[in-house]
């Protein structure tokens, strides 16, 4: 059962947290399954990741920034998502191209249909099967993020983190813009218990496979 599941949110919506919880419970149910994440999931991917997050990177222009996660996905979809789905896997994916046309659109201002293009190009043409939005508010989920990276000592990982409340709070209402206009795009409520969280996501799930088994 190859399917293709992307999780997408603001920064410290807690979805890296849940996608690893999702990995673990299709993995006790015997699914093949592996996780991955964009930017990133195979090593010139990753090369790209550090260039876009280095917070010493402060004057990358819009477009370089568009065309290096696209270049990154682009590597990422060859080399390990489309394999992986030919294999029969499930692909949990920690972002994909929702976070382009989200981030970038809203986020940086870049034409809407130039990305849509483009987004097609690097992805040759795959979307996923199912997103999970974890919906969280973008004040708290800053603080989150920016707490995160100085217990961690992962300064190099927070280029956006240095962004404005203002653009974060775009960033939300961007994705949840998304969400109405995509069926496949499933809000998940990510306030609260992390293990209720669980529960919201592993419900989604479980009805989506119901579904697809059904069909
Ligand atoms: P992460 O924090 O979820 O690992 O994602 C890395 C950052 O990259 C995050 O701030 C969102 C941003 N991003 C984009 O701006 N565009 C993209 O296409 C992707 C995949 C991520």
């Amino acid at each position: 059962m190859p399917f293709f599941i992307t999780f997408e949110g603001i920064e410290g919506s807690g979805k890296t947290t849940q996608l690893l919880r999702l990995l673990e419970y299709l993995q006790g149910l015997d699914y093949q399954v592996v996780a991955t994440r964009e930017p990133g999931g195979c090593p010139i991917s990753d090369s790209i990741r550090t260039l876009l997050l280095d917070p010493a990177n402060d004057e990358m222009a819009s477009r370089t920034e568009l065309l290096l996660y696209s270049a990154a996905r682009a590597q990422h979809v060859v080399e390990f998502i489309k394999p992986a789905l030919a294999a029969g896997k499930i692909v949990l994916c920690d972002r994909f191209s929702d976070a382009t046309t989200v981030y970038q659109g809203e986020g940086r201002g870049l034409d809407r249909k130039k990305l849509e293009e483009i987004n097609e190009f690097a992805a040759e043409g795959l979307t996923p099967d199912l997103t999970l939005l974890l919906d969280y508010p973008a004040e708290e989920g800053l603080q989150r993020a920016r707490e995160r990276n100085q217990v961690g000592n992962l300064e190099s990982e927070g280029r956006f983190e240095l962004e404005t409340l203002t653009f974060h709070q775009r960033i939300r209402q961007g994705y949840l813009d998304l969400a109405t206009h995509e069926e496949r795009v499933y809000i998940i409520d990510a306030l609260g218990d992390e293990d209720v969280v669980t529960e919201r996501t592993i419900s989604v799930i479980d009805r989506f496979i119901a579904s697809r088994s059904s069909a």
